[in-house]
């Protein structure tokens, strides 16, 4: 099999500085070529919307078994849940997962989120300024997946911090990574500890895990470990998608009027949310053959960086991708990722942005941005702090 000469790069995607914004690095690799060597991580990165697809959608080339991080050590460890699994393995797991996700499943819980999101935003807009990330998208996200899966009440205010401490393991053996492995671990304990399935509230989606496998569909030692599949893919990725809408809309107040303005638009300002700021940036896959990709012969063994966040704003995908404009509709973003395991939440989390929107936008005018700072984490992107004020509509 012979190739194109693969380029290098000595970026380094996992620099606190680069973990803050990586934007420009990413179009620095897209311009480099379709797959580019990072030696400092003996791994490749993949930064072009075509690639990251291609890459996303083929798990027979590209597998999530062997673990979605750079760091081989952590990877050694994956398995439990559904993330780090190829069909048929994975399949089963999922087909657990899905009947209480589906689009129309999620539509009986709309009336539920109308209110939360209504009341939350009532009480936040009486105060007129408040943090968008711990008092509006941390309660929002947290209280809706633990109450949908029926999570006992015990730890729920530690999910976030140590969903993003197990996010974090998925970077190289930083500084970051390491100290967050305490995290992780909490965080499985917690499944295995206090989401057990006496405390489960039945009925829900979690007791439906654990109904799965006393039915033999999966192996019972495997609830655990979906239910931290809930516990930890489904919180901390809204509460940054819901964070960085407030952000986005704080710095562009004619998008947030023209939203106001036609509701209609809002399934896709969600997406243009998405799109512009992924809450997960960056996941790797394992290559498990010798293949090619972009013209670039990849060896079997190989680790790569799939970059959703510069997938969402490669120029030759989306003209003007640094542009947030509620109008593009871009459906076709990859933050949900692609193939096998594109999220089996993104009927919920959508359902989340639209029923918050439609509330903010019953009840605030204008928001101001006072106080604003990225968190680190080696593979999410979100806002730490986002104080706004705002302005009330007089509707
Ligand atoms: C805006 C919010 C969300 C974003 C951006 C997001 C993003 C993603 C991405 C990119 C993947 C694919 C990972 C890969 O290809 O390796 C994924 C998978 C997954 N997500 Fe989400 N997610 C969100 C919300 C949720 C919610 C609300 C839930 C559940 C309640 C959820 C549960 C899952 C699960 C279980 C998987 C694994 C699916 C599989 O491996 O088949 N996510 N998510």
């Amino acid at each position: 099999m012979s190739g194109a000469h693969c380029p290098e790069t000595d970026l380094d995607l996992w620099s606190d500085e680069l973990l803050r914004n990586p934007y420009d690095a990413y179009a620095a690799l897209r311009r480099l070529g379709p797959v580019v060597w990072m030696p400092r991580y003996e791994a490749y990165a993949v930064a072009r919307y075509d690639e990251v697809r291609a890459v996303l959608q083929d798990w027979r080339r590209f597998s999530s078994a062997k673990g979605v991080g750079l760091s081989e050590e952590m990877n050694g460890r994956s398995g439990r849940g559904i993330l780090t699994t190829d069909p048929p393995l994975h399949d089963s797991r999922r087909r657990v997962l899905t009947p209480q996700l589906l689009p129309a499943e999620v539509s009986r819980h709309q009336a539920f989120l109308d209110r939360f999101a209504a009341d939350l935003v009532a009480g936040l807009v009486s105060k007129r300024r408040f943090d968008a990330v711990t008092e509006l998208a941390h309660p929002y996200s947290v209280t809706v997946v633990a109450d949908l899966v029926g999570l006992p009440s015990e730890g729920r205010d530690r999910l976030i911090e140590r969903a993003s401490a197990a996010f974090n393991t998925f970077g190289p053996d930083n500084d970051l990574n390491l100290s967050s492995r305490d995290g992780f671990r909490q965080l499985f304990e917690y499944c295995t500890d206090v989401a057990t399935p006496d405390r489960l509230t039945p009925d829900r989606w979690g007791a439906g895990i654990y109904a799965a496998g006393a039915r033999g569909e999966i192996e019972p030692e495997a609830c655990p470990g979906l239910m931290l599949a809930y516990a930890w893919a489904g919180m901390d990725t809204t509460v940054n998608a819901v964070s960085a809408a407030v952000s986005l809309f704080a710095d562009h107040p004619d998008q947030w009027d023209l939203l106001r303005s036609d509701r209609s638009l809002i399934p896709a300002a969600a997406n243009e949310v998405l799109r512009i700021e992924p809450p997960v940036q960056r996941f790797t896959r394992y290559s498990t053959t010798d293949t090619e990709l972009g013209g670039i012969v990849i060896p079997e063994g190989s680790r790569l960086a799939v970059l959703f966040g510069a997938a969402n704003r490669d120029e030759s995908h989306y003209p003007e991708p640094d542009r947030f404009d509620i109008t593009r509709n871009p459906s076709d973003h990859l933050s949900f990722g692609r193939g096998v395991h594109r999220c089996v939440g993104a009927p919920l989390a959508l359902q989340e942005m639209y029923s918050l929107f439609d509330a903010m936008a019953d009840r605030i005018e204008r928001f101001t941005m006072l106080e604003r700072t990225w968190r680190l984490n080696n593979a999410l992107h979100g806002l730490e702090q986002a104080v706004v004020e705002v302005t009330l509509s007089d509707r």
